[in-house]
């Protein structure tokens, strides 16, 4: 089986960092990290608030990060023009609400078809892969097959919302059976937000589970042990190790 790919969204680094205002931390210091102690590539949001992860951010991590760079973005004009100069690995388009303290549910990829279709053929053409964040549901993931993603990432935030409680098993099942339609008809499967070293071993079950996608428990263990530390946890738990 092939090994589940690392990247660590580093846009909490800069949270931290925009909460004084200066310079640290700096995530491209956290990113070269992460890719040091094994992660295969780093994500960024960069949000039309810009609450976290500045222009410069993106351009400057373009430049150092040597694995996956994985930029999420809402379906906006103005970020889209941005990706396009940018040129990242992947892009995965993401809903976003200026009133959200971080991304709530996923895509709603029917009622967006017509304009997610155009951007998937937009990028496509510049060799971008492109992935879709949903909610954890097998007709979202026939929908962004035929909006002609690569990937879906299957939001997992309702999933750890429950973990060790009564829903948890419901809600694991929604995962699988959504990771067994995309295998079905032949869409990548990436997965993230809200997983940690203690949630994630169920997940790592999906079917074709390619990536993930986590950020916000490695930065907060690394106020203990250090982001080398964190990384490394992570990494351990998903080699089984
Ligand atoms: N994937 C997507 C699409 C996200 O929006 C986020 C949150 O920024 C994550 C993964 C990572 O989530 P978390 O920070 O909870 O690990």
């Amino acid at each position: 089986m092939p090994k589940i790919k690392l990247c660590v969204n580093v846009d909490h680094i800069a949270t931290l960092r925009q909460a004084r205002g200066g310079l640290e931390p700096d995530p491209l210091k956290g990113a070269a990290v992460c890719e040091k102690i094994g992660a295969a590539g780093i994500t960024v949001h960069l949000r039309e608030d810009r609450r976290h992860i500045q222009d410069r951010d993106v351009e400057a991590l373009k430049k150092i990060v040597k694995g996956k760079f994985n930029l999420e973005m809402a379906l906006s004009d103005e970020i889209i023009e941005i990706a396009l100069r940018l040129a990242p690995d992947q892009i995965t388009l993401v809903p976003e609400r200026r009133e959200e303290i971080t991304t709530e549910g996923g895509l709603d990829v029917a009622a967006n078809l017509d304009r997610i279709k155009k951007v998937v053929g937009i990028f496509k053409g510049r060799g971008t892969l492109i992935s879709l964040f949903i909610e954890p549901d097998p007709v979202a993931v026939e929908r962004s097959r035929d909006a002609g993603a690569d990937y879906i990432e299957i939001h997992t935030g309702s999933y750890c919302n429950v973990f060790g409680g009564p829903g948890e098993g419901a809600e694991i099942k929604r995962i699988y059976r959504s990771a067994e339609r995309a295998v079905e008809i032949g869409i990548g499967v990436n997965a993230g937000h809200g997983l940690n070293a203690g949630n994630l071993p169920p997940v790592l079950k999906a079917a074709g589970l390619e990536e993930l996608n986590i950020g916000h428990s490695i930065i907060s263990r690394s106020v203990f042990i250090g982001l080398d530390g964190a990384v490394r946890e992570l990494l351990d738990v998903i080699n089984g190790s």
